[in-house]
This record gives structure tokens, sequence and C-alpha cells, in this order.
């Protein structure tokens, strides 16, 4: 058995500090914090009017056990979701965070139970390398503050002081965190009699012996993380049943023009513009490969345009498959969404299409195509569209202006790991990539001056991966971080997918999903070099153990500016920088649909996962995983399983209870002027639970509640991320007529089924 320790459980390094640092003292009962009107996972209150689906106990409610002699007493922990302008709350390093409100019931007073007068609660670890203490607490309901730790066990005890600063007295309930059932030693003991290598050929599987070495390519095997886990019977799965397709078979890339980096191009209302989607040679760590790229470029070209412009795109398809171009997030004239088979025809090789583009609402867009986005968006066909609000103050004012893609390529050695020909591959969690690229480059820089501020315009075009972004100071020397290092930027996140945020808010990260967008100012006060990095807790699924994982996707160099700094600092770009301003125009847009808000859910949508003849090894492992699911899966930890399994074994789903339809038999029908409620399900018992980011096409929707916990600060979306086992609530306004899609935006989740049409009548 192969147990690499490397990886080992950095839950007490990473973690302790947190509960030291978020853990706020004891509320009283009915203390401010806890909000009644808030129908908690651990209740057996009943949905809201019109639900029937509620959040996963199971993921967000502990129930204490009470030790033998004490069971008049009582407890549970719910595991509340705090406020996030993003789709799930996460601290820099990726842990993510919970408000803990603790319900006690049947607490006696401490003197009966020996020589105590308080009752006291713990946070620990699971091994007890660190214990922090809560505070008293009570009978009845109290926020116990944030918790941020990956495992952690919750204990009460009845002690003699109420300030005693280590647990010394009787234990009295306990419990521990969901994430603590992940645990490798029962698991790996099962798995002997599964990894041996006679019975591993099933049915089902044999039939795609040889595939691999079809087509026009053959299969390497995907890398491993160093360190993973991995068991011997799965490094011997064949490769998935699909040809093996990388662009540019038999091309020499020098044949092709090198591409350039994207071009600005602005554009009035009733312009037109040319777009061709062709082979282009990428440089990547100075070895050219043959990649996909919209006129030449890499990333497309940057389209810049005023609020309610309307132009025309004349695109033509010079690649070897059949597309189109989707115009992520706008609300544009149905026939021009670029959906293949319900709003036009594939456009074939050689040929072309006219797309006539509205521009409704401010914001950051994006295009990308329709049809096997997984292989021909990963390729390079990908470009952002900046919708200039016409208000000069819609957002607060900034120096300049910067626009990161931000993307994640699968790489196999040297080379590009091959596509599916016929089929995705890497259904399961969608294809993780191991070369972080911004704008295409592996070696992003950015160079600018201290105390400028700069708004970050971030779209997130990966296939499956969710970032959690932030900034590094570095001391210059081997890019570590260290005591001289510049301090990080202050991060403001002004905007989102279609249009601003209500209020401003300080971050000490951005998590984007697939397809989501962000618009944040930062300032570096003080010169220097910082890392942009993304920081996640990956899970290595077989240890049962979770590992920080930081992939660095860029440089940003500060220099010292020519003013004093408090000139710099102190002017009205900067002034404006440092207060958290009202968008009053945003504000009081989404202010006329607040009569909504509390109406009763219209539709609701389970998200799931069926699947198909898997090879037993993988079908028995997966099992095993299935006693917890992280809300958000951050990392492609499972290499050989999500590798080999394509669109035949893998089928995702999304389904609606009230009628049993699934993906495309879904066939919801609506009027202009409709403003519907639908409350969002991501099931967490389902065979391999995780994270969807659901986009709604050509309207737009407001995210009013994550298990059933109010958003505090609204803006208009068309991608929302489903964290495994909550509900989230959406009020979409219906605009624009049309038959229009919605999906999963994990490219591998689409092409394996989680999609569904809606029709809106005018
Ligand atoms: Cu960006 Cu239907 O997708
Ligand atoms: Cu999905």
């Amino acid at each position: 058995m192969r147990y690499h320790k490397q990886i080992a459980p950095c839950v007490a390094a990473t973690l302790s500090v947190a509960v030291v640092a978020g853990m706020a003292g004891p509320v009283p009962v009915g203390g401010q914090t806890v909000a009644a009107s808030v129908s908690s996972p651990c209740d057996d209150t009943p949905p809201p009017a019109g639900a029937t689906l509620t959040p996963s106990r199971d993921l967000y409610c502990i129930f204490l056990t009470a030790r033998p002699g004490l069971e008049a007493m009582s407890g549970r922990l719910e595991l509340r979701t705090p406020h996030s302008p993003f789709g799930v709350a996460v601290n820099p390093a990726g842990n993510h965070l919970y408000e803990g409100i603790l319900t006690l019931e049947g607490l006696p007073d401490p003197a009966t139970l020996g020589e105590y007068n308080h009752i006291v609660a713990w946070l620990a670890t699971p091994l007890f390398d660190e214990i922090a203490r809560i505070g008293p607490v009570s009978n009845g309901t109290q926020s116990i503050g944030e918790i941020s730790l990956n495992k952690f066990m919750i204990l009460v005890t009845a002690e003699a002081r109420p300030d005693t600063p280590e647990w010394e007295g009787r234990l009295l309930l306990r419990a521990t965190s969901p994430s603590a059932r992940m645990s490798p030693p029962d698991m790996q003991e099962y798995l002997l009699g599964a990894t041996g290598t006679g019975d591993m050929e099933m049915a089902g599987h044999a039939e795609h012996g040889g595939m691999g070495t079809g087509g026009n390519g053959t299969w390497p095997h995907p890398e491993m993380m160093p360190g993973l886990t991995m068991f011997p019977a799965l490094m011997a799965l064949d490769p998935p049943g699909a040809s093996a397709f990388l662009p540019g078979a038999g091309i020499d890339p020098g044949t092709l023009p090198l591409a350039r980096p994207r071009e600005v191009i602005e554009l009035d209302d009733g312009d037109e513009v040319d777009l061709e989607a062709g082979l282009v040679r990428r440089r990547i760590h100075s070895r050219d490969y043959v990649m996909y790229g919209f006129n030449g470029q890499y990333p497309g070209p940057l389209l810049y345009v005023p609020e309610a412009a309307t132009i025309t795109v004349n695109f033509t398809n010079s690649i070897a498959w059949p597309t189109t171009i989707h115009w992520h997030g706008l609300r544009l004239d149905n026939a021009s969404d670029g959906v293949p088979g319900v709003t036009q025809d594939p456009v074939e090789p050689g040929d072309t299409f006219r797309y006539e583009i509205h521009f409704a609402d401010p914001g950051l867009y994006w295009y990308h195509p329709h049809h096997r986005e997984d292989v021909l968006k990963d390729l390079g066909l990908y470009g952002n569209m900046l919708v200039e609000p016409s208000r000069p103050d819609y957002y607060a004012p900034a120096d300049r202006e910067e626009f990161l893609m931000l993307d994640d390529f699968m790489m196999s050695g040297d080379e590009p790991m091959p596509f599916g020909m016929e089929r995705a591959t890497h259904t399961f969690m969608g294809r993780f990539g191991n070369l972080m690229l911004v704008n295409g480059e592996p070696d992003y820089e950015l160079e600018i001056g201290a105390g400028e501020v700069v708004r970050l315009y971030l779209t997130n075009v990966s296939n499956t991966r969710t970032f959690n972004l932030s900034f590094e100071g570095l001391d210059g020397s081997a890019g570590a971080t260290a005591a001289s290092a510049p301090a990080a930027p202050r991060i403001k996140v002004v905007g989102t997918d279609v249009g601003a945020f209500e209020q401003e808010e300080w971050v000490e990260s951005i998590v984007l999903s697939p397809a989501e967008r962000y618009i944040v100012h930062v300032r570096f006060d003080e010169p220097g070099e910082f890392a942009l990095v993304n920081r996640v807790q990956g899970i290595d699924h077989l240890a049962g153990a979770f590992f920080q994982e930081r992939d660095m996707l860029g440089t940003v160099r500060v220099a010292a500016s020519g003013q004093a700094p408090d000139a710099t600092l102190a002017s009205p770009v900067s002034a404006a920088f440092d207060t958290l301003r009202t968008n009053l125009h945003a504000a009081r847009e989404i202010a006329l649909y607040r009569e909504y808000f509390d109406a009763p859910i219209d539709h609701e949508l389970t998200f799931t996962l069926r699947t198909n003849e898997l090879p037993f090894i993988v079908d028995r492992l997966m099992r095993f995983d299935s006693a917890y699911f992280h809300p958000v899966e951050w990392s492609g930890t499972m290499p050989m399983m999500n590798w080999n399994a394509t669109s035949d074994e893998v089928e995702w789903i999304v389904r609606d209870p009230a009628t049993g339809d699934e993906n495309m038999d879904i066939a919801w029908r609506f009027e202009v002027g409709d403003v519907v409620k639908i409350r969002l399900h991501n099931e967490r018992r389902s065979f391999h639970a995780m994270q969807h980011p659901f986009h709604i096409h050509g309207q737009r929707f407001l995210v009013l509640a994550r298990n059933g916990v109010p958003n505090e600060n609204l803006a208009w979306k068309d991608t929302v991320l489903l964290p495994t086992g909550t509900t989230t609530d959406i009020l979409l306004e219906i605009t624009n007529p049309g038959p229009w899609m919605a999906h999963c935006h994990i490219s591998e989740h689409l092409e394996a089924g989680m999609r569904m049409l809606f029709t809106v009548d005018p």
C-alpha cells in the first residue's frame, strides 16, 4: 500500500491561526448575530412556501453526543454560511468559513456535576494538537463566531472558572465536523481486496480497450500531483473511451503565425467587426504548440463598447470543428445567442455567421464557443467584452484598468493532454489543468506604480477550476514571503457579472467559479514584488486529508511613485478607494425587486449525477469517498478516475423535482415581465457531489439567499456557484423572449448532460 506522508494533514499548522484570530466572543442567547428568521439546516422547520428542497443537514449541521450518564443534555451546531460577495466564503488560504450557531438544551446547573460553576465550549483539531476556547455557553441558541478549521471537534465541558485557558473540567458533549468523517484507515483496509490486479478488467471497461490509440493520437497518462496518495489499481486504468484529439495533427507549428497578445477593439453603436476562429502557434515556456485563437490572438480581441450599443460580428470558422460563438451574460437577441440546436445550426468549418450583439447592461462579459466548449474554449477560443457604463461615476474612480482572464491548461509532461474526440473526458470533476494561465500566459506580469488604484476585471475561463485569488508580498529572494516582504494590497469588490454591487466591500481574496466575473479595485501602497496566487485546500481523497495548494499565476511589480507616498495616497482617486461607497444607481435598480424577495418559490432544481458501467475500482473508490463531500472541489486530486470517465459513463443531471423532468426534457415557459423565484439545490447524496457554477442565458438574476441566509449585498448575475449540499435562492428577471439554455458551466458537466431549456414568450 502506498501512502505518501509528505502531504500529511496540515490541519494544525494552517488552521489554528484562523481559529484564534477569527473566534469572536460568545454571544448571549438571542444575541444580535443569531437571526431568528433564518431557518436552520438543524431544525425540522419546513422549507419556505413553494419549496421542498432544504440544505444538507449532513454537511451543515452537527449533532453533539452526550457523555454516558448525561443523556438529558443535547446540542447541535449549525455551520451557517457567513456573508460573502462570492459564491462561497473562504479565507485567503482557502479554508471554508462558517458562523457556528450552537444550540444547547438540558444543561443542568454545573454545580450538580461536581466542583464546577461554568459551562464552556471549545473547538479542537481532531488530534487535539490545537484547542481554542470559545467561552461560556448556556442553554439556548448562541453564535460561537467564525469557524475556519478544515476538520474540527466541538467540546462542551463543565469548568470551575469561566475563563479557564485550558480544558480541565468534565466533558459533557462532543462532536466532530462532517469533514472529519474522511478517514483513511478503514477505507484502505477495505480496499486491499480491490487493489489486486486480477479482477479489475470488468465489463464496461474492457470495451474501451485500444480506443485510446485510435483517432489522431495516443493517450499519455495524466500527471499526478506530487505526493498525492494513489492506488496501483488506479494507475492501471485504461485510457478513456474516446480517441485522443489535439489540433493541427501533421502540421508543423513553424508554418503557423505566432499568436499575438490580445488587442483592444473599441466599437461604437452600429460598428462591425470580423472574428475568425483559426489555428495559431502558441509559445509557452519557449516551446511551440498548435492551438486555437480568434484573429490570431490570445485571448481573443477585447471588445470595448459603450452601454446600449449594438454591433455586428462577422464570424468565420476556420477550424476543423463545427462551432458557434456564445456572448456570455448579454441580454441580446435570441437569434444571436450562439447555442447550436437551439438558436442556430453549428457553423461548419469554412462557413460564416453574422451575430448582432446588443449590450444592454454595463459590466464585464466574455465570448466563447458553445459547441464542445471543453475542447474549443480550452484551446484558446475566448475573449472579453467590456461594456462601458453610460454614467461615468458608475464605479468609483481608478487610475488604470487591467483585464485578467484566468485559466488552467492540462499538460502531460511537455505536451498538452489530448481531448476526447467523440466525447468529453474528465466528466467527473472536469478537466483541471496543471499549467496556470493569465491571459494565456504562464508568466503573467503587471507593472504599476505604488499608490495607484487599479481596477481589475477578472474572468474565470477555465473548464472547472474555482479560483481563490490573492496577492502576496515577496521578499525578492527565492520568491518566498518573509518578514521583509511588502504588505499585501487591500482589495475592494465593486462589481460582478452584470454590473455593480449595491455596496463596495473589502475582501481578503477573490473567489471565482468558471464563467463568473468580478470587478475589484486594488491599491499597492508599498513598492516591491507581489505574487498573484491561487490558494486552496485540496483533498487527498484516499488519505482523507486536506492539504494546502498554492499556485502562482503571475507577478505584480510595483514601482515607487515619483511623488511622496502621502501625496499619492491623498489623491481624489485614492481617497475614493479608502471609502466604501454605496452604489446608489445599482441599489435603486435592485430596490425595485425587493417586493419579490419574500415571495413563494416558483420553481426548484436539483443538481445530481448518474453513472453507467464505471470500471469496478472507480465505482468502489468513489462510493467510499462519499462519506463527506467538500462544499467546493478546488483541485483535481483524482486524476486517473476523472480522466477515464467520459460522457458515456457519467451523466450530470439537473432535475425539476415538481415534474421529475431532467436536463433537456425540462421545458419551462415564462412571459416577458415575469419575476421568478427559483430554489437551486445541489444534492449532497449523489454518487460524487461537487459544486456547480450554474449559468442562465439571456436574462439576469439576483442571488437572494444561501442555505436560507439572506444575501446582504446584491448585484445582477448570470452565473452562480452552487456549493455541495446547499440551497441557493435566486430571483430571475424575465425580460428577453426566445428559447434559452441554462446549464452548469463546468465544460465537462455541460457535455455530460447538465443543461436545460426555458422559453420566454413575448
Ligand atoms: Cu458561457 Cu452557455 O455559456
Ligand atoms: Cu457542474
